[in-house]
């Protein structure tokens, strides 16, 4: 038999995993090995440090809930959610809209609305602002009867279900007209910062990081042959635009809060963001959706 040593190790294991059937199951795992070995390597990992990794993410999967994934947490905060969201994008027959999180307040349950709508429940007068956009193909085609989700915080930077569970609010569905258009009203969002009261909280001030996201928009968009887009809009005022915590913000989906004249509700300040689709695959008609339920990862059977 071979001796084991730090340079044998790594083609034993791939050696021994290489009975696997499952040909996708096999790659992710010969490369995963590898990379995991290289790493260990690269930075002489010491028993010590490599218990305390083994802590972490114990730590990691005590605090999941069906409300809370804190390896989703840990994955947008060492940017490998952003990366699988822009290894995605590049898959797409055309180029559309990039994609951005979907982030852990996304909802089914949420009411359909007529154009116009005001989607805070207590938005006050001079909070308000409009938001309107076209959905539209990548040559500028309007989709008329797009399904437009969106959610956001209050403008005291929560969510609905984060001060109650069961809260419908700051959130709707509206459905495009024959222009693409979808309009409505609400109240201009603020950033907020990720929990930071787990362990993915614990590493981040380790690292002496400040743990907001930007203030954002999220999106939803469904139309008929067309590839689902999860993205989301982001204030370019916000000083963090350029630093989001988990990656999601970029400078094309960055947008202004402004006196538009071509807004369809005139006299309010206004955002405009316009959403391009990419036609639709088979492999995207198989494929999941961008980002996950948290709630849906628990029923998953062991
Ligand atoms: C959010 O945008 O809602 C979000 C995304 C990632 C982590 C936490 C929150
Ligand atoms: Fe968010």
């Amino acid at each position: 038999m071979q001796e084991l040593t730090p340079e044998t190790i790594t083609q034993a294991v791939l050696d021994q995993m290489a009975t696997t059937p499952d040909p996708r199951l096999k790659e992710i795992m010969a490369s995963a090995v590898k990379h995991l070995h290289a790493f260990a390597k690269d930075v002489n990992l010491t028993p010590a440090e490599w218990i305390k990794g083994i802590t972490f993410m114990t730590q990691v999967g005590k605090i999941c809930t069906p409300a809370r994934q804190e390896f989703i947490l840990l994955s947008d905060t060492l940017g490998l959610s952003a990366l699988v969201n822009g290894l995605h994008d590049e898959t797409a027959m055309e180029e559309g809209t990039h994609t951005s999180l979907l982030g852990p307040f996304y909802r089914e349950a949420s009411p359909p609305m007529a154009p116009g709508t005001q989607i805070a429940k207590n938005a006050e007068p001079d909070t308000e602002i409009a938001l309107y956009g076209y959905v539209t193909d990548v040559n500028g085609k309007p989709l008329a009867g797009a399904t437009v989700s969106l959610w956001q915080t209050s403008a005291s930077g929560l969510y609905d279900i984060q001060e109650d569970p069961n809260a419908i609010d700051y959130r709707g569905v509206f459905t495009t007209d024959a222009k693409g258009l979808f309009v409505l009203r609400t109240v201009k969002p603020l950033g907020y910062s990720i929990p930071m009261d787990g362990p993915v909280g614990a590493m981040v001030k380790a690292q002496r990081r400040h743990g907001m996201r930007p203030a954002h928009i999220h999106f939803l968009v469904g139309a008929p042959g067309y590839r689902e887009l999860v993205t989301a809009l982001y204030l370019r005022d916000d000083p963090h635009l350029a630093d989001d915590v988990v990656f999601g913000s970029s400078g094309d989906l960055a947008v202004d809060i402004k006196k538009d004249p071509e807004c369809p509700l005139p006299g309010l300040p206004s955002i405009r963001f316009d959403m391009r689709l990419s036609r639709e695959t088979a492999a995207d008609r198989a494929g999941g959706r961008v980002g996950a339920d948290p709630s849906a990862i628990l029923k998953q059977p062991a």
